[in-house]
């Protein structure tokens, strides 16, 4: 069992409280009929969302240490993402805003009751915190089940943005970093107090010498990309990218489109607003992401390279063997260090937040944007599955590895480690990249 911080009783309840708080602040707003959305092959009906949520911790908490019954019949056909895909849930009843309302509330409150007056045990924290975690993750999603539906954007009482956190310093000039690469330790640390079974457990890999760009792919940048024609150059795409284009008839990213004035425009919600030159390209797939890379003559970092620009003090060669959490330390996550959390409730300029740089000098490696990798999710040697067999394994040699959180993903669910996957088709996550230069 994974080792766990002492996460006391009143902590637990209170993150699970305020989860869903934030869950349903992103829900609150819409109509009925817009609750209930439309069945697509990347976005789940928003009133999924939330009885999944309540689904998954019923199923964990009370189900997993009680043994209680479900309380709703047939929650597990509905609810269970690991046994039906999204299209094929098309077409079942969903129950009515209210009643999803009142299963998951009734669900909430056992689970803190159920905690009143004494402290857990470290099964029980694993339970209290997977659902957390997982509610984090789907308040994600909810986010870009928004965006991908053209929703207007969430209004949260938790973003409080101030512009004077995004001074930019004017010297900023896009460049590469060095790495001397050599031996790194890859994957979590045995003292991380909550990890996922894929990132287990540190290993040492031997890395080669390489340069990542400091800051992510631009809209500017890959703007001259689309321009120079790079949809139409097939050679840059791969077979799968092919099938891809062919299938998707894409020109341009899935929420750009061309002005009648000739200026380029992005879909922010439901908001058509001009490219913002710095801000870095999101709601690219891997393919997009490979195909401007060939086209740059560059190429997508490996996971062990990515974290290495993360997490390496660049002076030692025996890095990594004592790697920060975070790219600038250890230090908790701040609006002044990341773009994480729904602060700022969008993207930012690629040159803010310098605070946050890496001791390599790597800028915004955590937040503002999930970054694809050029590896495919696999296990980590030895890896061990954990009790939530169905969150990695059935991904492994499917998916692309993405790493470092979105503006919309919870800064105490992320570090240098943590490694994300979706399917390289995936155009709705909050994902953009970064480069290395090709030797
Ligand atoms: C790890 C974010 C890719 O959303 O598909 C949520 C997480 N698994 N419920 C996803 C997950 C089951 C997963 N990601
Ligand atoms: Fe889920």
């Amino acid at each position: 069992m994974t080792a766990v911080m002492p996460f006391t009783s009143i902590d637990l309840c209170h993150l699970l409280e305020e989860r869903r708080m934030h869950e349903l602040e992103l829900l609150t707003d819409l109509t009925d009929e817009q609750l209930r959305g439309v069945a697509m092959r990347d976005a789940e009906r928003p009133i999924w969302e939330l009885g999944h949520v309540g689904w998954f911790q019923e199923y964990w908490i009370l189900r997993h240490l009680d043994g209680a019954d479900p309380s709703m019949v047939g929650s597990d056909a509905l609810y269970d993402s690991a046994k039906m895909y999204t299209h094929e849930r098309g077409e079942l009843a969903f129950p009515s805003r209210s009643e999803t309302l009142e299963y998951t509330s009734a669900i909430l409150r056992r689970c803190v009751e159920r905690l009143s007056s004494r402290e857990p045990d470290p099964e029980e924290t694993y339970s209290y915190l997977l659902s957390i975690f997982h509610e984090d993750m789907h308040s994600e999603t909810l986010t870009f089940i928004r965006q991908t539906l053209g929703y207007s954007r969430p209004s949260l009482s938790t973003s409080r943005y101030d512009e004077s956190l995004l001074a930019i310093d004017a010297d900023f000039r896009f460049h590469d970093v060095d790495m001397p690469g050599g031996a790194f330790r890859l994957g979590a640390n045995a003292d991380t107090p909550f990890v996922f079974d894929n990132e287990k457990w540190g290993h040492m890999v031997e890395v080669e010498p390489f340069s990542i760009s400091a800051t992510t792919v631009t809209n500017a940048e890959f703007l001259e990309f689309v321009e120079a024609g790079g949809y139409g150059m097939k050679g840059l795409w791969g077979k799968r990218g092919r099938d891809w284009l062919r299938r998707s008839k894409a020109q341009c990213p899935r929420f750009w489109q061309k002005g009648s004035d000739g200026g380029w425009y992005r879909k922010d919600f439901d908001q058509l607003s001009p490219l913002e030159p710095f801000h870095p390209v999101v709601h690219v797939n891997w393919y997009e992401a490979n195909a401007y890379c060939n086209w740059a003559h560059r190429r997508l970092p490996t996971e062990a390279e990515w974290e290495m620009a993360a997490g390496a003090i660049p002076t030692t060669r025996e890095s990594g063997t004592n790697k920060p959490s975070f790219p600038w330390g250890n230090e908790t996550p701040t609006p002044l260090t990341v773009n994480m959390d729904w602060t700022a409730m969008a993207c930012v300029d690629v040159r803010a937040l310098a605070a946050g740089d890496s001791a390599a000098g790597c800028r915004q490696m955590i937040g503002n944007v999930w970054e694809w990798t050029a590896d495919t999710f696999e296990a980590y040697p030895g890896f061990v599955v954990d009790p939530y067999r169905e969150y990695s394994e059935p991904s492994f040699g499917k998916k692309k590895v993405l790493r470092g959180g979105s503006w919309a993903t919870r800064s105490l669910l992320i570090r240098n480690t943590w490694r994300n996957f979706y399917m390289p088709f995936r155009n709705n996550i909050y994902a953009g990249f970064r480069t290395c230069a090709v030797r």
